[in-house]
């Protein structure tokens, strides 16, 4: 994710914002730069790849002179992660420089509109925007026109501009991304995050969203979009940069559960538009997808179960067969794929080795391949014919949580697309899937706040030697990853089972007090699964359900019970991991495991 910083002061502005960026790295970037602003001029440096790479151009800053600057890490959202995409942004008269944190949903029009009076771009990004704005509006007052600018802005943002007419002066905004200053004596910061402050300074003062501010080096003035001054609190920063950088969790892990709203939100929300689903990034015509015979979903790991979750969204509405394939076996399985197949190939990191060689694979036998990503311009983003971002953000802990929330989101998307092209869909039916998808971000968000109780949960079932997961159809797919989760980071041996199956073998070790989590979210199969439930109680199991709420029955039947939002079965998976999530988070705790690095993995699985 993004991170800013600015600087004005009298001491050199280019090492302290160097300093400030190195806090910020582990929110993930790819490329970094600095502006600064010095006898009248601005100077940009910036590069691709690592901040050393910037401080290596600017010899630690040694060669940028002048004491007010802005400084910005770019995690690549629109354009790929090159030096001319990096921040800052320069105006086409040089006069103002600009670094953002956030995405421009608007920025198409306001690009076209810009080009049409004149101005030229130089990079692919939504940023690249604001600044051409802020030179647009001026008429010699920073502040009116940042105003005007940002009334023009759909989307999120936390800006820091400078202005060569305004020589020690920065001027911020803030509209759903986070902003802070820091007050200091004769010299003054804003970041976007107070781990790139408190080497400097811990009195701090908290944006809201709407709110502007003028940064000198004698002080700060805060105002509203009108441009009357505000009087906002200074606080206390007293985290230490450990805890800041995880935004005051325990664990990455823990932050990146928690931002699971926010995520789903920024994957749904921009791709629902005038009640309808816009896929701007793919180009597939009718006749393309009427041409297809089968879909192969392929990935790793969590990702594979992502697969799992959809196949049934996907079957359901669109009626075409959809196999998903682990890419380690797909790729030695001599595949019965030609160009009738659409390849979908899901991976976080966009890296992980096996998942490009099946790609590879299918690729040369004709299929069109269809990429869900979380990382721009990864080697996956590359190789696909077409290419969806899931807006997850960095996920920095190994064990994935928005990342595969995320995945699931986008092939949501995709189905109800692909139905609605094929007029698979009804009016009806269409428009309640989009209101039922554009909920979800609500309905996690409710999930996390409905289950105070999962961390005595796992006090009560840590200390178990192995954990069974069952369900049924979507429930089934959801409990793979549920068991995933747990055996990845608490170490206990977790295994997911389809419910109708236990009788064909498992059961057998089902003993007294044997941990047996229970997915129970599948309305049409409830009554098959509580049957199960009924089965494995009676040989001496201890049950924790997870139903929807206002579900009585199960209360009756199972020893303990998580409850979630109701949610159509079609959509489930993204509301029904999250308590999953909590839970295995919990155990870990309980068993003092290394929650964010668990043993013998690795985030990005480069190896086959
Ligand atoms: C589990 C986990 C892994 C990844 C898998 C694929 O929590 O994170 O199973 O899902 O290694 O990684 P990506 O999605 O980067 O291809």
């Amino acid at each position: 994710m993004c991170g800013i910083v600015g600087y004005t002061g009298s001491q050199q502005a280019a090492p302290i914002l160097l300093d400030g960026l190195k806090k910020l790295e582990y929110r993930g970037y790819d490329s970094a730069g600095i502006a600064i602003l010095n006898d009248g001029a601005i100077k940009v440096d910036k590069v691709s790849g690592r901040i050393a790479n910037l401080c290596e151009l600017t010899e630690e800053g040694k060669k940028c002179p002048g004491t007010i600057g802005i400084g910005h890490t770019r995690w690549a959202t629109h354009g790929a992660p090159t030096d001319t995409n990096a921040h800052p942004h320069l105006s086409n008269d040089g006069r103002f420089a600009v670094v953002h944190n956030g995405i421009i949903e608007n920025y198409i029009c306001l690009r076209e509109e810009l080009i049409g009076k004149g101005y030229h771009f130089d990079s692919e990004t939504d940023t690249e925007v604001i600044v051409h704005l802020i030179e647009m509006y001026y008429r010699g007052d920073l502040r009116r026109a940042v105003i005007k600018t940002s009334a023009r802005l759909s989307g999120s943002y936390a800006l820091g501009v400078i202005c060569t007419d305004k020589p020690d002066t920065i001027c911020v905004a803030r509209e759903a991304s986070p902003l802070i200053l820091g007050v200091g004596a004769g010299e003054n910061y804003f970041a976007s995050d107070v781990t790139a402050l408190v080497a400097n300074t811990r009195n701090a003062i908290y944006l809201d969203d709407g709110e502007f501010a003028e940064i000198t080096p004698d002080g700060v003035t805060v105002f509203d979009p009108a441009g009357q001054t505000i009087t906002k609190k200074i606080s206390r920063i007293t985290w230490d940069i450990e805890a800041a950088e995880k935004g005051g969790y325990e664990h990455f892990m823990l932050k990146e559960i928690i931002e699971q709203p926010r995520a789903v939100k920024a994957t749904i929300t921009p791709r629902i538009k005038d009640g309808k689903i816009v896929l701007d990034e793919i180009e597939w015509s009718r006749e393309y997808l009427e041409s297809i015979n089968k879909i192969v979903i392929t990935a790793c790991g969590s990702a594979y179960y992502a697969g799992c979750a959809a196949k049934y969204t996907i079957e359901k509405l669109c009626r075409i067969p959809v196999s998903v394939e682990l890419a380690s076996e797909l790729r030695y399985s001599d595949p019965l794929i030609d160009e009738h197949t659409l390849l979908i190939v899901l991976s976080q990191s966009g890296e992980t080795a096996d998942t490009i060689a099946a790609m590879k694979e299918c690729k040369s036998r004709g299929a069109r391949t269809l990429a869900i990503v979380n990382v721009v311009g990864s080697t996956i983003a590359k190789l696909a014919d077409d290419t969806l971002y899931t807006w997850a953000g960095p996920e920095i802990a190994v064990a994935t949580t928005k990342g595969y929330t995320t995945q699931v989101c986008v092939l949501y998307l995709v189905a109800v697309y692909i139905a609605r092209t094929l007029d698979k869909l009804e009016d009806a039916d269409y428009y309640h899937h989009l209101s039922s998808m554009l909920t979800l971000p609500k309905k996690v968000q409710e999930a996390l706040d409905m289950n105070p109780k999962i961390p005595k949960m796992a006090k009560k079932y840590h200390a178990t030697k192995s954990m069974f997961f069952i369900g049924r159809n979507t429930d089934y797919a959801i409990a793979l990853e549920g068991a995933l989760k747990m055996k990845e980071i608490s170490y206990i041996h977790a295994e997911s089972y389809a419910a109708g199956e236990l009788k064909h073998g498992t059961i057998a070790l089902i003993e007294e007090h044997q941990p047996v989590i229970a997915l129970c979210c599948n309305t049409a199969l409830m009554e098959k699964t509580l049957s199960n439930i009924v089965e494995v109680k009676a040989r001496g199991a201890e049950v924790l359900a997870v139903a929807f709420k206002g579900n009585q029955e199960i209360l009756s039947q199972a020893d303990d019970v998580i409850f979630i939002p109701k949610i159509d079965t079609l959509f489930s998976a993204v509301v029904e991991i999250v308590p999953m999530q909590i839970l295995a988070y919990y155990v870990a705790k309980e068993n003092g495991c290394d929650i964010d690095k668990p043993k013998n993995l690795a985030k990005s699985v480069t190896v086959e």
